[in-house]
């Protein structure tokens, strides 16, 4: 996974046998230790590491939750409870978990915006950024099945609510859309056998997330790390050695996510979920607003600003498909918004855009707002945000690269960090 010539010399005669039969400590000198990482990275560049932390957390947490959990739709929800009340730390594990979810998308929504504001996803990292990408989906996925594991109301609804979107391939083709939902579903509702598919099906994605996080990690160690400047690498002097300099700060802020992520799980454990969830699912009485968790509502937003299912549904994938073009989409030959006067005010529309949608998504389908007298409903302030999340990235990034004049760029990282650095 490293980048350029190995800088690892054995020591002892027990390295220098193990480095002719498997060279793992060379692989581990040459990717954490001596791994040359430009000198500027900012917090931004630290979510990275806490991502990969709090997905590690995530696996050892729901390990243990697995022992104690029962993916039986008449035992599910109790056993939760059990969990909760009867299981040494059960509480803790379980609350962790839970906001372990939270923390994990909101750190990946920083990650995101960051490589989209730095130009990360621009070449030679096309493939970083696609990789990205399929973690994003695979984390929606796993969060999704996970989310039903607890058999609540809103666990069963929601499952109902999403599973259902195949049907709307009914109206393309006559009886397909019924047939894959009730495949997917083993039945014909949401059930013990759904239930039981998701419970697998959650177990094993981490695992296929962690596979694709190293694909990520290696696909970022042949080019090296962008950086806030958006400039490439040319000296040396532009470099440090990744430890101690930023295993260091890693670990910094790594331990003030973790200080957050404490208050969250000893404060205000519930304060993400849904009251709903904690009555046991209910197949007869729909909850009177369903909404997903916070971190979808951007895209559920963008699915109810369709006036017909099948085209809210493919607006809904097509936003997230969106993401895989971005690196052909920027046309501009500066990577870093820092040097794109234009741009950078687009990003920020973009920022308030996907935030203003996942108010919309949290309000129920027929919310108004009451203006002077005249009522404004919301569904339109959804239709103009999903048709500006889409123009940004289909109209605005290719023709602001085009016209932009992008601010002078500094002649290397090294030049620019020390004529900013204060004299000692
Ligand atoms: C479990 C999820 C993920 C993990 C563990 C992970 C891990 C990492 C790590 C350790 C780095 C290097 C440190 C840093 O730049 O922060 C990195 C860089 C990067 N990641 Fe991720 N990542 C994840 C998800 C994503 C997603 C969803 C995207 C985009 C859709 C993405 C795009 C990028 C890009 C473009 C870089 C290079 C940034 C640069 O050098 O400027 N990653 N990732």
């Amino acid at each position: 996974m490293a980048h350029g010539p190995s800088t690892y010399t054995p020591k002892t005669g027990f390295e220098r046998w193990l480095d002719t039969r498997l060279p793992i400590i060379r692989f581990v000198n040459d990717t954490i230790i001596t791994f040359p990482t430009p000198r500027n990275l900012n917090i931004w560049y630290t979510f990275g590491g806490i991502l990969a932390f709090i997905l590690g957390i995530q696996i050892v947490t729901g390990i243990v939750l697995a022992m104690h959990y029962v993916a039986n739709a008449g035992l599910a929800f109790n056993s939760v409870e059990h969990i909760m009340r009867d299981v040494n730390y059960g509480w803790l594990i379980r609350y962790v978990h839970m906001n372990g979810a939270s923390m994990m998308f909101l750190a990946v929504y920083i990650h995101i915006f960051r490589g989209l504001y730095y130009g990360s996803y621009k070449a030679p990292r096309e493939i970083l950024w696609i990789l990205g990408v399929i973690i994003y989906l695979l984390m929606m996925a796993t969060a999704f099945l996970g989310y039903t594991l607890p058999w609540g109301q809103m666990s069963f609804w929601g499952a109902t609510v999403i599973t259902n979107f195949f049907t709307s391939i009914d109206s393309l083709i006559p009886h397909l859309g019924t047939a894959i939902t009730e495949w997917l579903w083993g039945g014909f509702a949401v059930g013990d056998a759904t239930l039981n598919r998701f419970f697998s099906l959650h177990y094993l994605l981490p695992f296929v997330i962690a596979g694709v996080v190293v694909l990520h990690i290696w696909a970022l160690h042949v080019p090296g790390n962008n950086n806030p400047l958006g400039i490439d690498v040319k000296t040396p002097q532009d470099t440090v050695p990744f430890h101690p300099y930023y295993t260091v700060k890693d670990g910094f802020f790594l331990a003030l996510f973790v200080l957050f992520f404490c208050a969250v799980v000893f404060y205000a454990p519930n304060m993400l979920g849904d009251p709903d969830n904690y009555t046991p699912a209910n197949p007869l009485v729909t909850p009177a607003h369903i909404k997903p968790e916070w971190y979808y509502l951007p895209f559920y937003a963008i699915l109810r600003s369709l006036p017909n299912k099948l085209l809210g549904v493919i607006a809904l994938f097509g936003s997230i498909g969106t993401l895989f073009f971005v690196p052909w989409l920027d046309t501009s030959r500066v990577r870093s918004s820092r040097f794109r006067p234009v741009y950078r005010q687009f990003f920020w529309i973009l920022v308030v855009d996907c935030i203003v949608l996942g108010y919309i998504g949290a309000q129920p389908a027929d919310a108004v707002w009451h203006l002077g007298g005249t009522e404004f409903p919301l569904v339109w302030l959804g239709r103009l945000c999903t048709l500006y999340y889409f123009a940004h990235f289909w109209v605005v990034m290719p023709i602001v690269g085009w016209i932009e004049t992008p601010r002078p760029l500094p002649d290397s990282i090294a030049k620019r960090v020390l004529a900013t650095t204060p004299a000692e």
